[in-house]
Parts: structure tokens; C-alpha cells; sequence
């Protein structure tokens, strides 16, 4: 997308993790700004495995969601971070299960909702622009509060998104804000990139990427990343790298940049 196309509102001097993410995955809603810091991702890190990371990344969001729609009858999801609209989203997969299966989607980049409203119009799909840093501006946002019933089984997924979450500003107590409001029978799935199994090079390499970005990126190790899961029960296979988790019989592409699981509330 060229600048003089962006909508009035969209940040244009810095790269975003969501124009970042889309470009990784081979989208076309980003801008040069965004392009040009992931070109020091690819010089560090190799263009193919950062590639790889955002598929690998991607296809675990779509087999957690099939598996909470088809496998566990979750017919609610908040999908906070969810990023630009791309293939396969939440939405259209859950729908697969049941086509009145109700989907918030949240995020921080107001791209995504001008995006998401155009390409996602549905009425059991609903676009929310808010930082998940204030639980608040979500959990007490009507248009959320109304939609979805927490009263119910509901799976909430940060995928992606708590490396954008320092050590500060406290991901447990974020994770928590929602735990606490969910019924009993409610899911959350998580991934997360990781300092398990990457070089110090690596990890330089995609901290540098995001060091001009609205927001930092925060690597964490496996025992801080299976943290976010408590006062969750780990399904099965655990906390594992993505491509592990209810893998398809030809699951790819294979990183060590992440891991991934999913948790539910007894
Ligand atoms: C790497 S993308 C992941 C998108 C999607 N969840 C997926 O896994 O395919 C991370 C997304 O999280 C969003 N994000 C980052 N910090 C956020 C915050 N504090 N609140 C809400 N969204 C945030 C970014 O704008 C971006 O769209």
C-alpha cells in the first residue's frame, strides 16, 4: 500500500507490528516504514525462518481456534492482537463449526478495524479498537460487553501479542484481568516468541527489528511464557513450538522462534 492510500487515522511514521506481521506474511496492507524494518529482521535473522515464525504462528492460531470450535464447542471468541485481516480468520473458521459463532476482535492498530469493517463485515463479527494493556477499555467496551456473553464458555486468544507486553506493565496481571472474569469451561490460547532455542544474535537481531516500532518487542523463556497460563489447566500436548500443537499431518513450516498452547478454566 502506498501512503497516500492509508486511511487519516493510521500511524504512517513508524513501523506497527500489525503492517509488520502482514508484510511477513505475505500480505499487502503495510507501508515502506513497514517494510524497511523488516528488511533488518531478514538481515539478521534470515528472511525465510522470520517468514517461517509468522506461518508457523498463523496455522497454530487456526488449528487452536478449529480445535475450541470443533473439538470443545466454543461458540465465543475474543480474539485480542488478532492483526490485520489475512487467510483464515478466526472468524471463518470458527463459522466452519457453527455459523453463529460470535467473534470480537481486538486490537491496537486502528488499520486493523478500518481493514476488518470493509473485509469482515458479519453480524456475528465484531472489530474493537483497544490496547489489552488497560483490560479495562475492553472488558468495560459495550460493544464487547453486549456482543459476547462471559457468563458462557468463551475462549480468549493472545496470539502474538504479549511480546509486545513488557515486564512493567505486567502480563499476568493483564492475563488475569480476563481470567477472572471468564466462566467455567472458557479457554485461552497463547503464543509467544521466545528466547528458548535462539542465538543471542537472533534475539538481537529481532529486538532491533522492533526497536523504532510503536511498540517494543520483549522475548521471554519458556517458564515465563507457561507463567501467562495460570490458574489454566494446559491441554494437551502442553506448552510446545506451535507446529506441535494437534499437528496436521504435514505441519510446517518448523521454527524454534515460539511457543504456543492452549489452557482451560476448570
Ligand atoms: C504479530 S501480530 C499477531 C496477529 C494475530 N494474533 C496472529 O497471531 O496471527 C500482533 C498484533 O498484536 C497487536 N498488539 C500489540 N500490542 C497490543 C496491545 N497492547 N493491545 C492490543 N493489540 C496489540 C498488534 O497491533 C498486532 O496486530
Amino acid at each position: 500500500m502506498s501512503t497516500e492510500e492509508a486511511p487519516q487515522n493510521i500511524p504512517l511514521g513508524k513501523p506497527t507490528a500489525a503492517r509488520m506481521y502482514d508484510e511477513a506474511l505475505g500480505g499487502k496492507d503495510h507501508f515502506e516504514v513497514d517494510r524497511a524494518a523488516n528488511a533488518k529482521l531478514y538481515e539478521v535473522i534470515g528472511e525465510k525462518r522470520v517468514r517461517s515464525t509468522a506461518r508457523e504462528n498463523r496455522r497454530f492460531l487456526g488449528r487452536a481456534v478449529r480445535h475450541l470450535a470443533q473439538e470443545r464447542g466454543i461458540r465465543q471468541f475474543l480474539d485480542i492482537g488478532s492483526g490485520l485481516p489475512t487467510a483464515s480468520n478466526t472468524h471463518q473458521i470458527a463459522h466452519k463449526a457453527d455459523p453463529t459463532a460470535r467473534v470480537v476482535y481486538v486490537d491496537i492498530d486502528p488499520i486493523v478495524a478500518v481493514h476488518g469493517r470493509a473485509l469482515l463485515a458479519d453480524d456475528n463479527t465484531r472489530i474493537v479498537t483497544a490496547d489489552m494493556r488497560r483490560p479495562e477499555t475492553i472488558l468495560g467496551n459495550a460493544e464487547v460487553m453486549d456482543f459476547l456473553d462471559f457468563s458462557r464458555p468463551l475462549a480468549i486468544l493472545f496470539v502474538a501479542v504479549f511480546h509486545f507486553v513488557t515486564p512493567a506493565e505486567d502480563p499476568s496481571r493483564i492475563v488475569a484481568a480476563f481470567r477472572e472474569r471468564q466462566a467455567p469451561g472458557s479457554y485461552v490460547a497463547i503464543s509467544h516468541l521466545t528466547t528458548d532455542g535462539m542465538s543471542e544474535e537472533e534475539q538481537g537481531g529481532w529486538r532491533a527489528g522492533f526497536a523504532g516500532a510503536t511498540v517494543p518487542l520483549v522475548l521471554r523463556s519458556e517458564p515465563e511464557i507457561r507463567a501467562l497460563f495460570t490458574g489454566y489447566d494446559l491441554l494437551d500436548p502442553g506448552l510446545v513450538r506451535p507446529c506441535d500443537w494437534h499437528p496436521e499431518a504435514d505441519e510446517w513450516p518448523r521454527t524454534t522462534s515460539l511457543f504456543g498452547g492452549v489452557g482451560a478454566l476448570a
